[in-house]
């Protein structure tokens, strides 16, 4: 990839205004390749869980902004992580999406490193200068990694802020899986379900965090799921992901938690519909590890779906993550992944499993919705039809009220808080500080 020139990153400037965004971010290959080059590649990306590489030996392939990589616990147990690309010619070294082995062998040439990333072997090597068989063929490292409780973050430029203070408030995101555990472990379920969408990857961020839109693009779903014959068996995971309009005036009572680097989620549903928690096993379980009042607590902790920007988003009652995977700027990748909580009773994964399946499955009448509407609003910024894409709702209020005052919401501040980071990205030539 080439260095972005300055003129791209002084017309990207002209691209974001507080209330609005024009079409060329969702359509534009070279903004696609700056994303790559600066936010996909500056920030703190999660890339996987601990537990999916328990052992010595162990990997998982993932892609790391623009470059694919391999996560590999070595023999001393610690995570590396490594470009998925062969020193030599340069083919992918894996082509399994996780394995174990004892040296990484290139399919080709049969050149072999160890679990640390160190050139172990080829053939022939009196062929080469000795002075390259020192480092020279080594696999390229990705030295910023952090593991958050066992969640694993990636940085393929090395600089800026620590995942600490990136994540912020966000890490209680993943706090909110683990808590829900009695033992306080949790573990990755083997697999994972995903989609593909044809248009840009923002358009899954924007649309996370809009609690509006169940009433109007998942209505059909509604309506299929409330036609049903006998509604009291339906799963109560299918019935909660439909919004329904009865619930347009609790709305604004909901709060909006924005962080610094483009973080947020909803909150307040819990609290506001005065819901009661099932006082179930997964409950009882957490009293007999924490006492009454805290399993009360944890089971009411309401984050609704904390948006990790750019790479993730966290669903804490549902112990699920889905990664997101920009191919290109009108190609996403979404893969969904399920926990299991150490102690809690099997259903509470049987709803995790299910939960992913109808959140990330590309059958899943909830997400075909989702789906239709970014790829309709694509196909209208491909085509030029407008120039200006509004995102302005709560602006003006937030204005008049100051910036700090916690937006309602059904604010689109979340999305003016992207775009104000992806801008500071994009536009920097330094990594952003705190
Ligand atoms: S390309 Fe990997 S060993 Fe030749
Ligand atoms: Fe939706």
């Amino acid at each position: 990839m080439m260095a972005p020139d300055q003129s791209l990153k002084k017309h990207v400037a002209d691209l974001i205004k507080p209330d609005r965004v024009h079409r060329d971010i969702y359509t534009d290959p070279d903004i696609f390749d700056l994303e790559m080059d600066t936010l996909f590649s500056r920030a703190w990306m999660y890339v996987g869980h601990v537990s999916q590489i328990p052992n010595k030996g162990d990997y998982i392939t993932t892609r790391l902004g623009p470059q694919d990589v391999i996560i590999m616990r070595d023999n001393d147990g610690e995570v590396n992580i490594f470009h998925n690309r062969c020193p030599h010619r340069g083919p992918h070294l894996c082509g399994n999406s996780r394995g174990n082995t004892k040296r990484i062998v290139c399919p080709y040439h049969a050149w072999s490193f160890t679990l640390k990333g160190k050139f172990f072997g080829m053939p022939f090597p009196e062929e080469y200068p000795q002075e390259c068989l020192k480092s020279e063929f080594d696999l390229t490292r990705v030295e910023d990694v952090e593991i958050y409780r066992g969640f694993i973050f990636a940085r393929l430029k090395p600089g800026g802020v620590d995942l600490m203070t990136y994540l912020g408030e966000a890490r209680s995101g993943f706090d909110d899986i683990i808590d829900r555990s009695p033992e306080g472990e949790i573990e990755i379920i083997p697999g994972a379900i995903g989609h593909r969408y044809r248009a840009n990857w923002k358009m899954m961020f924007e649309n996370l965090n809009d609690i509006l839109h169940p009433m109007g693009a998942h209505a059909s779903a509604a309506t299929a799921i409330n036609s049903v014959s006998n509604p009291a068996k339906l799963h109560p995971v299918t019935k909660s992901l439909v919004g329904s309009s009865k619930m347009m005036p609790v709305l604004p009572k909901l709060q909006s938690k924005i962080t610094r680097y483009g973080h947020s989620y909803a909150t307040g549903l819990i609290s506001v519909i005065n819901q009661e928690i099932p006082k179930g096993d997964h409950y009882h379980a957490l009293e007999k590890a924490y006492g009454a009042a805290r399993a009360e607590e944890i089971l009411k902790t309401d984050r609704h779906l904390m948006l990790i920007y750019p790479s993730s988003n966290v669903n804490g009652a549902q112990c699920t993550i889905r990664v997101v995977r920009p191919l290109s700027v009108n190609e996403t990748e979404v893969w969904g992944y399920a926990f299991r909580l150490k102690g809690a009773p099997e259903e509470v994964t049987r709803n995790s499993v299910f939960y992913c399946n109808i959140a990330t499955s590309g059958f899943s009448p909830v997400v075909a919705d989702d789906l239709e509407i970014y790829e309709r609003a694509q196909q209208v910024h491909e085509r030029g039809m407008t120039d200006w894409v509004n995102v302005a709702r709560g602006y003006r209020q937030e204005a008049d009220a100051g910036r700090n005052a916690p937006p309602p919401a059904t604010s689109e501040e979340y999305i003016r808080n992207q775009y104000r980071v992806w801008l500071e990205f994009l536009t920097g030539d330094a990594p952003c500080q705190a």
